[in-house]
């Protein structure tokens, strides 16, 4: 495939940015969408140039770097899978593809298509942990009754990879799919029930505190989500906090 990338330039987080045309040729279907920037850059390394900056780290769906605005789309145009999994079977010869970075104020821009996340890391640091008692009576976890309902909801609020997809796709740059997801991990289990009131009271303090919008209920977040969060994560964390609320 012979394809033309538009793609955001932007020096340091102080440079106005641009989109900026490039060309590259003979792209295999088989290649990842990030392979297919390697041959990008490789490009522009040969020719002089700097080459794009990007975030990568896993390249199979876990870590939550690969942060691509591609097409108008958090994560590009397949459904349920990160920038990395992504394959250029997706796209047909003589296609232009448009690249930007995420963009919520929240999450400012670095460099090209990198932005800054630190603040998803300050919400989790408000409240994404439990006590466990570590004096040597250490409760086995196995020894505590979990029904499977609220252990398969649990884990499904866990997969939460942190990418940011929900923000960059909502028009109000909402995190709230995401601290939804973290609130409810613990929240559905009983050993996140010892900081519950604490938890979910100081990460949405956190949230609104980083810039983040509030949710309208457009559901965006959960389409491009690669990890297929439930809205009912964002009603979950609504009742902890109404909850937390009125117990002080
Ligand atoms: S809720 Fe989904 S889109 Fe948002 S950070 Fe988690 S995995 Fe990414
Ligand atoms: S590089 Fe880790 S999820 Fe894409």
């Amino acid at each position: 495939m012979n394809l033309t990338l538009k793609i955001w330039r932007q020096k340091d987080a102080n440079d106005k940015g641009k989109m900026v045309d490039y060309k590259v040729t003979d792209i295999s279907e088989h290649m990842s969408f990030l392979e297919m920037m390697d041959v990008l850059n490789e490009q522009l390394v040969g020719s002089g140039d700097q080459p794009i900056a990007f975030d990568h780290d896993c390249r199979e769906g876990i870590c939550g770097m690969c942060s691509m605005y591609i097409n108008g789309e958090a994560h590009g145009p397949d459904r349920g899978i990160t920038t990395c999994q992504l394959h250029m079977r997706m796209f047909k010869d003589g296609d232009t593809i448009t690249i930007e970075p995420w963009r919520a104020k929240a999450f400012p821009v670095i460099k090209d298509l990198v932005v800054d996340r630190t603040s998803f890391e300050r919400i989790q640091q408000a409240g994404g942990y439990i006590s466990v008692n570590t004096s040597g009576n250490t409760q086995d976890a196995n020894a505590i009754p979990i029904s499977k309902i609220a252990a398969d909801e649990a884990m499904d609020a866990a997969t939460c990879i942190g990418c940011g997809a929900c923000v960059a796709s909502c028009k109000n740059s909402s995190a709230m799919l995401f601290v939804g997801a973290k609130v409810s991990q613990y929240a559905l289990l009983p050993q996140g029930q010892v900081e519950a009131v604490e938890r979910v009271q100081n990460m949405v303090a956190q949230m609104d505190l980083e810039g983040f919008g509030n949710c309208t209920n457009t559901g965006a977040c959960e389409v491009e989500c690669p990890k297929g969060i439930s809205l009912e994560n964002i009603a979950r964390m609504n009742r902890e906090f109404l909850s937390a609320s009125l117990k002080g």
